[in-house]
């Protein structure tokens, strides 16, 4: 086991009599990348920032590869930050920016070359390195800021909302040539997103931030089939949330029998303990893990299509259940039909195996 490269213990960081940082630890190994993700104010930012040295802690310790960093300059710490709004400089070609680093850490002018030819070949801009930030696309100049960063073969590489600037599918390619250059440099990645899917895509684990704290720290698939709390659930994807009373275990190991006000009597997974009868909790089940039928004998709860949107790929339905409660379904829209499957105002039958359902406690 190797030292983890970043060591967060008891992070606090306050503004006045606010606290946008609270009471943080957390360990990233190197190698990983890991996505700080949160809303907005969450303190995404601010944590970054501390790491690059552009704000200190007024409490706790940050290790970065197994050195305390209290009072070491921003320029000495084996780091560097992408900022949010990746300001090129405008009167610099593409390969000036780029060199700009490593000019101003006195390297001899064709060292300099070099390391830039090397870095645009990494993102794949070499034909570009002439031009000027305002002869580029968006993508272009996110590339351009990337390599600027890279530049310098920092041990951690800051990213703060990296793609924010590029639309959907620019972004998407973007996210998948990013995890190319992670993948060829072998730099420990830190990126900051409120954009779930963004997290879900890039990261080897993702912390959720909340008001300055961690929610939770897990791996994306984790997070999402193994939310610890409703929070997450709903942070992370589209869930359905119902109240529900523990009546007793379920009828295999794991699983919860509960009664549901929406539904009635239920079983869900538990990740851990099966809770005491009695005991308030939460049944969450992912829209795409329940099974709509439109034959009124099949198993599971009556319920009627409310509302339906079709997305292309897949269509949301908005059921309303037999108690009046409210629940979402995906269905991928796998086949080609002229008609809809499901319409309006349909009665419908929902299933889903207890062990698509999870028990939330808080
Ligand atoms: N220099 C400052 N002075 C006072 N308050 C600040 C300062 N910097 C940040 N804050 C506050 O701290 C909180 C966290 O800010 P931060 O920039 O870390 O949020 P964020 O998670 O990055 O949000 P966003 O997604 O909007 O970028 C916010 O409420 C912000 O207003
Ligand atoms: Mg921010």
């Amino acid at each position: 086991m190797t030292a983890p490269i970043i060591r967060l213990r008891n992070v606090v960081k306050t503004f006045g009599d606010f606290t946008a940082v609270d009471d943080l630890s957390l360990d990233i190994d190197a190698g990983e990348l890991f996505c700080l993700l949160g809303g907005s104010g969450s303190g995404k930012s601010t944590l970054l920032r501390m790491l690059a040295g552009f704000e200190s802690p007024d409490s706790g310790t940050i290790e970065i590869d197994g050195k305390d960093m209290r009072g070491v300059d921003p320029a000495d710490r084996p780091v560097n930050m992408m900022f949010q709004s990746y300001a090129l400089f405008p009167h610099m070609t593409v390969a000036e920016n780029v060199g700009y680093g490593l000019r101003r850490m006195g390297l001899a002018k064709a060292e300099v070359a070099t390391q830039v030819a090397e870095m645009l070949r990494l993102v794949k801009l070499e034909a570009l390195a002439q031009r000027k930030p305002h002869q580029l696309s968006g993508g272009q100049r996110q590339r351009v800021a990337l390599a600027r960063a890279l530049a310098r073969k920092p041990k951690v590489l800051l990213l703060d909302e990296p793609l924010s600037a590029l639309d959907k599918k620019l972004r998407e390619d973007t996210q998948f040539e990013l995890m190319n250059i992670f993948d060829a440099t072998g730099t420990t990645f830190i990126v900051v997103t409120h954009d779930q899917e963004e997290a879900m895509v890039l990261a080897t684990r993702i912390a959720v931030m909340d008001a300055g704290k961690f929610v939770q720290v897990d791996t994306p698939r984790q997070l999402y089939e193994f939310p610890k709390t409703r929070f997450v659930a709903d942070f992370i994807g589209n869930i359905n949330l119902l109240e529900a009373t523990v009546t007793g275990p379920g009828r295999s190991e794991g699983l919860a029998a509960l009664h549901c006000e929406a539904l009635g009597a239920v079983e869900a997974a538990c990740d851990g303990e099966v809770p005491p009868a009695g005991a308030h909790v939460w049944l969450a089940v992912r829209p795409e893990k329940i099974a709509l039928s439109t034959d009124t004998a099949a198993p599971g709860y009556d319920a009627v299509v409310d509302d339906l949107g079709y997305r292309g790929g897949d269509t949301q339905y908005r059921l309303r259940t037999a108690s009046g409660a409210a629940l979402k379904v995906t269905k991928p829209n796998t086949e080609r039909q002229g008609q809809r499957p499901v319409d309006w105002d349909t009665p419908v039958r929902i299933a889903f195996a207890p062990e698509a359902a999870l028990v939330l406690r808080q």
